[in-house]
């Protein structure tokens, strides 16, 4: 088999980057280790920045979310039972659209299905190849062993992916944080608790009110890494929600049984460079984020949309853009980095904080509900900076 760009990885990244270059006359291969079941199983965050809902127009995929997902024009952030709105239109002008990733991953699964675009799943043994000289892939499935050749490979599969492991540890540096919690999420067919999401720094730890509908609620707080989903019943969990949210909240929630529920780790991690050679790294394969900031589906948009410039210009004749991708995407990894980390440090309960420690949280949230200056950076981050 031979294409023009490989993709290795089904899951946002890989899709979104396939239908742009098959729309801009790309030939593409996806490879997809698991079922496209299991990938649309996967529940994850759900806020997207104005310029992947760009993206997902360009690609053909963002008429479903334009029906179903909700533009929202704020957030809100509380301390200890107090809640105060950052205004993202007032501060930046901007919005972000609420909408599922599992429902961004569902769209862009049935607009490749559309162009009749190669989406290979269940391959194994996937394995990158001269990726400094003619690179090809291998892999095998249940038709036996295969061989793809190709111009270019993108790497969009994930953290725990093979593609980020094929650059040579001593051409990669990593950089790492460990959060010492991690984040017990249930999704409950129950009301919102708020017309917006609400972030809530409390004693008892940290909380988020989330959702997916008018009828569909994400919801999560702060738990001890040595915490296990069995140790909370649906009960325990929303007396520990209600606990952390402004009592105004806490009142009015409905609450109802759990239709998934898990625990995430937090972390935050980058890997540099995002190219080698032949090979292109997206998305989660080069960098991951604490799920504060709602960073992670949209980073690996921004990683795309410049990967997606950058092949069609070198099939144009022009190489700037694939030249300059890793330097290109690592400065807007390191922006949402950064805020991403921010929004983590102010808004948790750090096991052996000192009393310092915590006023400067409180001086941080204290400044959001005070200036302007501060809302303004906040709304700028939040609701994507440019591309
Ligand atoms: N071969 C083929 N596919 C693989 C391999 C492999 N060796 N390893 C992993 N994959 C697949 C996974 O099964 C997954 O479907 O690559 C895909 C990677 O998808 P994601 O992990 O969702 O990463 P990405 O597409 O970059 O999307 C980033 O997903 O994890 C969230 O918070 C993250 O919202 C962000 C978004
Ligand atoms: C979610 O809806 O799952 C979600 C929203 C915002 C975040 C994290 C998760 O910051």
């Amino acid at each position: 088999m031979r294409t023009q760009v490989a993709i290795i990885g089904g899951g946002p990244s890989g899709l979104l980057l396939s239908q742009l270059l098959n729309r801009a006359g790309i030939a593409t291969v996806v490879l997809e280790r698991k079922s496209r079941d299991y990938v649309l199983g996967r529940i994850r965050a759900g806020v997207l920045e104005t310029g992947l809902v760009d993206l997902l127009h360009e690609a053909g995929a963002g008429d479903r979310m334009d029906r179903e997902g909700h533009l929202h024009d704020g957030c809100k952030l509380a301390q200890n039972g107090r809640m105060f709105r950052i205004d993202f239109r007032q501060a930046c002008g901007r919005q972000v659209m609420v909408y599922g990733q599992t429902e961004v991953t569902r769209d862009l699964y049935a607009a490749q299905d559309a162009i009749g675009a190669t989406v290979i799943h269940d391959t194994e043994d996937v394995a990158l190849h001269d990726l400094t000289g003619t690179p090809f892939v291998t892999w095998t499935d249940a038709g036996g062993s295969h061989r793809l050749d190709c111009d270019f490979i993108a790497g969009c599969d994930g953290f725990h992916g093979i593609s980020r492991q094929s650059i040579p540890t001593d051409v990669r540096r990593e950089f790492e944080k460990i959060y010492p919690f991690g984040w017990l999420g249930i999704l409950s067919h129950t009301p919102p608790a708020d017309s917006e999401l609400i972030y809530a720094a409390h004693d008892r730890g940290f909380a988020l009110a989330s959702m997916r509908s008018a009828t569909l609620s994400r919801s999560y707080i702060q738990v001890p890494l040595t915490d296990r989903v069995e140790d909370w019943s649906d009960d325990a969990f929303w007396t520990e929600f209600k606990a952390r949210m402004p009592a105004e909240v806490a009142d009015r929630l409905i609450t109802g049984p759990s239709i998934e529920k898990s625990i995430a780790p937090l972390r935050s991690f980058v890997s540099e460079p995002m190219r080698w050679g032949r090979l292109f790294l997206c998305g989660d394969a080069s960098h991951i984020v604490p799920p504060t900031g709602a960073k992670g589906l949209n980073l690996a948009a921004s990683d795309v949309h410049y990967l997606y410039e950058g092949l069609t210009a070198h099939y144009r004749g022009d190489d700037r853009g694939i030249e300059a991708y890793s330097q290109r995407a690592l400065a807007r990894v390191w922006q949402a980095m950064r805020f991403s980390w921010s929004l983590t440090m102010m808004m948790h309960r750090f096991p052996g904080a000192s009393d310092y420690d915590r006023r400067m949280q409180d001086t941080d949230l204290a400044q959001l509900e005070t200036s302007e200056t501060a809302r303004r950076l906040m709304a700028e981050n939040y609701t994507g900076l440019p591309y």
